[in-house]
């Protein structure tokens, strides 16, 4: 957070040229339309979505429990796919799918539906029906987007589990949401090869604790793979041969559309679940209103993999239900070189992109070259999501990726808040670099003190929301307690989102990061105490300690200090470093994996026992140490300083 609190002494604004508001899907009466009547502006919104019966109540609201639209029942993919054939849209280009090794496919959505009914007529023959559990665990490609609709149109929850977790991150979620079937293929690409993921599912379900009774698999590698008979049933056989007809059901608006596991302060994920109305009613709103989306001339790239939400929402709901064209890509940005994103936006001729900004610092770090070899005229408006954006990425994703001529929107939002919450509409709001802006129309955020009281402007505090809005989670899946006490408990009444925030002189919100214990690396939250438990899970760990340090790539770095089981030792120990990297990647993930690794003889805490993370940043992005006493023995900072001349960094 330190390295932001300048951030928002920013007076640079950049107002929406005339010619852009002239064409803008939005208008600045939005706002006073939404605070005249906040339910009423949602039914609008609500209005423009396919329902097989319209809902009787707007919003029922018994804090912390939000229902909306009830007594409504639509489809998701119905909205998502049929509507758009029938209404004579079905040879738009749904997705430009670009493999990583340079394979590509064009579909319409009048493909796309034809593959959804196949596959959720193989659902159904394989007895999944509506309100059951299936987890996806993909790469990036077309089967991916084509398994959730399908989830989707028979009811069943897809619990999307991002391809680079573990076997045992991924066993946690298929136990935790009590999933009967899992979807996968034998591997993807990813810089240059294949890479296996069905020999992670079967690791995943080796201990037979679990329900799983199938297990569909794409072949996307034509790799090799163990086969469990009985078990494992190639998706080409039995999508293929299935009808093309099958009739969308309309589901209760409150129905479960997916569980999303996100990290939270303790070491067990959350499995954040959403429902089907309110979710599809903002994510599609705010997709045209923040994008501006034209469908019948736009290409839109959402860069994110369908492992998060930004996959889910905006490149999967929104977008689809609002007919969009889209790029779809495998692989990594530098494979088989530094051009091929901007190669691909020159391809397809790329109109919007939204991205996150690690990717834009490390375009920077790469050099202004690589964008200038190839042709991005056709991008007018760009989108930054997933951390804060500091003002000099922001200013240089403007003028080198935008030339100096595209609406550039900060967009902050969570897994939990399931759509776009703080952003600038383009067209409408002047934008200063780094700064998110305001709250949507229908949306209530503040900034508010320790106490819960709002800060004038110019004052920092924590970001709360107050008031319930359609896409927002229903709960933490199968802990309501849990849900209660980690959103709504800080500040009674209040949704805490765990981000501090400060307003400006003018009003405007800067985000400042995670105040509690999650980290930030490369827009991807990630706990800290689940780092540190699967640290202390290996043998030779005895405790372990896990902060997040500035880094000027991937916002946050992990940095991990921990203290050797008796009689190991702690000098030269390069090995075992490598060795507690390679732990952390088996339990969690790559993502996950410390980037630096200090073996200390001792942590530094309080008298309750509590770690102090503050004084470990400090040691971890090598500033003077902080005040350090209330510590139990104030010399733990200096045997820290001596600890670390001992360990290896790795860069
Ligand atoms: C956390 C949510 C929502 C999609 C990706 C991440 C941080 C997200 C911004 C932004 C500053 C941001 C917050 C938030 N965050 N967008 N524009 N500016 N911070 O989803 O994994 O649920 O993480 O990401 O800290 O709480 P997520």
């Amino acid at each position: 957070m330190s390295s932001l609190e300048n951030l928002s002494h920013e007076n640079r604004t950049f107002p929406p040229t005339p010619a852009f508001t002239a064409q803008a899907n939005a208008q600045a009466t939005l706002y006073q339309e939404a605070a005249d009547d906040r339910l009423a502006f949602w039914a609008r919104q609500a209005e423009l979505l396919h329902w097989e019966r319209k809902w009787d109540q707007v919003l029922e609201w018994e804090l912390p429990n939000a229902k909306w639209f009830l007594g409504g029942k639509l489809n998701a993919s119905y909205n998502c796919l049929d509507r758009h054939v029938l209404e004579g849209r079905g040879d738009r280009v749904a997705f430009h799918f670009e493999g990583e090794p340079g394979d590509t496919r064009t579909i319409t959505y009048a493909q796309m539906l034809v593959e959804v009914k196949k596959t959720a007529n193989a659902l159904l023959e394989l007895g999944i029906g509506a309100g059951d559990r299936v987890a996806i665990y993909m790469p990036m490609i077309p089967e991916a987007a084509v398994a959730m609709l399908a989830c989707a149109r028979i009811g069943a929850a897809h619990s999307v589990v991002f391809g680079g977790f573990s076997a045992e991150a991924l066993k946690s979620r298929i136990l935790d949401a009590d999933v009967t079937l899992v979807i996968t293929s034998d591997g993807g690409y990813r810089k240059g090869s294949a890479f296996p993921l069905k020999p992670v599912v079967d690791a995943a379900l080796a201990g037979g604790d679990h329900n799983v009774k199938k297990v569909l698999v794409v072949n996307r590698t034509g790799q090799a793979v163990a086969w469990v008979g009985g078990r494992d049933i190639w998706w080409h056989e039995i999508v293929d041969r299935q009808s093309a007809e099958h009739v969308a059901e309309g589901f209760d608006s409150e129905h479960v559309l997916f569980i999303l596991y996100t990290s939270g302060t303790t070491a067990k994920p959350k499995g954040i679940f959403h429902t089907t109305g309110g979710y599809l009613t903002q994510t599609s709103f705010t997709h045209r209103a923040v994008f501006d989306l034209k469908a019948e001339s736009d290409v839109y790239w959402c860069t994110a993999d369908i492992g998060w939400i930004t996959g889910h929402s905006y490149v999967l709901y929104g977008p689809m239900i609002n007919g969009a064209t889209q790029v779809m890509y495998e692989g990594t940005p530098d494979s088989p070189t530094k051009h091929r994103l901007f190669q691909l936006i020159e391809k397809y001729k790329v109109s919007i992109l939204y991205t996150a900004p690690t990717l834009i610092r490390t375009w920077m770090k790469w050099g202004d070259e690589y964008p200038a070899d190839s042709d991005l005229t056709s991008l007018r408006l760009l989108g930054s999501v997933g951390e804060p954006i500091n003002p000099e990425a922001w200013m240089w994703y403007r003028e080198v990726i935008g030339a100096d001529a595209c609406p550039v929107v900060d967009t902050w939002w969570q897994t939990e808040t399931g759509g776009l919450m703080i952003s600038p509409l383009p067209g409408v709001t002047a934008t200063k670099p780094g700064s998110a802006m305001a709250a949507l129309p229908g949306i209530s955020a503040k900034v508010v003190d320790d106490e819960g009281r709002d800060v004038a402007n110019g004052q920092g505090g924590y970001l709360v929301l107050t008031e319930p809005w359609p896409a927002m989670l229903r709960g933490v899946w199968g802990e309501p307690e849990r849900y209660r006490e980690t959103y709504w408990s800080r500040f009674p009444g209040k949704y805490f989102a765990g981000d501090g925030a400060k307003l400006d002189d003018d009003g405007a919100i800067w985000l400042l990061g995670r105040v509690d214990d999650v980290m930030n690396i490369s827009g991807h939250r990630i706990s800290t105490t689940e780092v540190e438990s699967s640290l202390v899970s290996h043998i030779n760990v005895a405790e372990a300690a896990v902060v997040g340090a500035n880094d000027a790539v991937t916002g946050q770095a992990i940095v991990a200090f921990v203290i050797l089981r008796g009689g190991i030792p702690s000098v030269g120990g390069e090995e075992l470093i490598a060795d507690l990297k390679a732990h952390v990647t088996q339990e969690i993930g790559a993502i996950a994996r410390p980037k630096q690794i200090l073996v200390v003889a001792e942590l530094p805490k309080t008298r309750s026992g509590k770690i102090m993370r503050r004084l470990l940043r400090d040691v971890a992005e090598h500033r003077t140490v902080g005040d350090s006493t209330t510590l139990a023995d104030p010399n733990i900072m200096k045997l820290i300083g001596e600890g670390l001349q001992s360990s290896k960094s790795e860069d």
